[in-house]
């Protein structure tokens, strides 16, 4: 049997999540009309033999999580645990402290995933590699190809090309090493766990000697990428699975709007009844949209490409939305126009205004753009929860704090 575990984080992780992971835990902003999580746990829930699913982080438990655990477990019947570590202890440190929790049940392979990565998760793909290709007991990283320029902000991997071990591992190298980047999902065997040990026990040893060489001056406080991968690279232990398939980091909101359209894409071939259409009564659409069925549209607006609208929206007249996340709650009033935007839940865009957003592509993962003038400023616009924007304004490449009331127009402002 196999079980699954995905690394939340905390409340001191994704701060460039802010001001929207002020109000909900980052894994459960909406993208593509659901928690983020909720990707991660339908494919698990998919994969034969999978018997549960912990959720492994340090946040307080919430109503906001127990809940979203309680109909997930409904909806994809599997169960699901929260375990809470008392501190941050790295991407390694938390599973290694739970490992009696993750190896009841003798499961034979457990998968590891980072809940801040948007993916088409290629979970059994990974498990016929491992029969495939690896040595016995061996672990298996997804890999995934990225321009030179944009490797250095991941984990990377030299691989051998002909058996796919991981000869190099370097975790955001400050020269180029290779293209083939870590997707922060990986499938494992309880024999993981003695190679963390033996951090574990250095890590002990030097702070008896007082003098702790991984930083963090707690023993348990393990980083998988620098601590295991790197020294289990070229040891016939660790192997690179290279996905063809979407991938993409949810780091910044920016990439938010750029994850939302790729689980769009995605929606036609595995949920086509989420992607809105063009019906009689109903607004104009154009490429992949999701409204949630709460949500109160006058058939003149027009929404899309790449449009999520959450519960309890109400969008007015000749409304225009493009490349944008409209969270539960918000009102866009007659004739507004929302591009490359989130706007925050319970949000009110007033009638002809204008919030417009620079796409940060290539890189989603930067939410600032740098500006002719050489000033970084936002490059998406961001409204927090309950902002209010007036009628007639323009509102361009600006982040706005919750529970703002504007009164003019702003551009490239961070408004506190
Ligand atoms: P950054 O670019 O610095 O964010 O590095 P990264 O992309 O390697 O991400 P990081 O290692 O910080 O996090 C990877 C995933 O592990 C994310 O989903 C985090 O929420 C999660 N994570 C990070 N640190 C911890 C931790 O101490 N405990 C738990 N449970 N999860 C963590």
């Amino acid at each position: 049997m196999l079980k699954a575990v995905i690394l939340i984080g905390g409340p001191q992780k994704g701060t460039r999540f802010r001001p929207l992971s002020f109000e909900v835990p980052k894994p459960l902003f909406p993208v593509a009309g659901v928690p983020m999580l909720q990707h991660h746990i339908e494919t698990c829930a998919k994969v034969p033999n999978m018997k549960e699913i912990l959720l492994i982080g340090f946040y307080q438990p919430n109503e906001e999580l127990t809940r979203f655990m309680f109909n997930a477990q409904q909806e994809f019947k599997i169960s699901i645990r929260y375990l809470q570590e008392y501190a941050a202890l790295g991407t390694g440190g938390g599973i290694y402290h739970f490992r009696d929790q993750i190896l009841s049940g003798n499961p034979a392979a457990f998968f590891i995933l980072n809940a801040d990565v948007c993916s088409a998760f290629p979970l059994t793909e990974m498990l016929s590699f491992q029969k495939e290709h690896g040595e016995p007991n061996s672990f298996v990283i997804l890999g995934t190809t990225a321009n030179r320029k944009q490797s250095m902000n991941y984990g990377c991997i030299v691989e051998n090309e002909e058996t796919n071990e991981v000869l190099h591992y370097v975790e955001k190298p400050s020269t180029f090493v290779s293209d083939i980047i870590n997707c922060g999902i990986y499938l494992f065997n309880p024999d993981i766990f003695q190679h963390i040990g033996k951090v574990f026990q250095k890590n002990q040893q030097d702070m008896l000697l007082e003098e702790p060489t991984n930083g963090w001056h707690r023993a348990e406080a393990i980083r998988l990428e620098q601590d295991i991968f790197t020294a289990l690279a070229g040891q016939r232990k660790l192997y690179v699975y290279k996905t063809l398939s979407f991938w993409s980091q949810i780091k910044s909101a920016g990439s938010a709007i750029y994850a939302s359209r790729l689980y769009l894409t995605q929606y036609h071939t595995t949920h086509p009844e989420r992607l809105a259409s063009n019906k009689e009564g109903g607004p104009r659409i154009s490429g992949n949209v999701y409204i949630h069925p709460t949500a109160n549209i006058d058939p003149t607006a027009m929404l899309g490409p790449n449009v999520s609208i959450g519960t309890g929206v109400t969008i007015g007249a000749g409304v225009r939305v493009r490349e944008s996340i409209i969270l539960h709650g918000a009102n866009l009033q007659d004739h507004c126009c929302v591009l490359n935007s989130i706007v925050g839940w319970d949000s009110t865009v007033g009638k002809w205004a204008r919030v417009e957003g620079t796409p940060s592509d290539p890189n989603p993962n930067d939410p600032y753009t740098l500006f002719s003038d050489g000033k970084l400023t936002p490059s998406i616009t961001i409204l927090g929860c309950n902002v209010t924007i007036p009628s007639e304004v323009i509102i361009l490449n600006s982040i706005v704090l919750p529970h703002k009331d504007l009164n003019r127009s702003f551009k490239n402002q961070i408004i506190l």
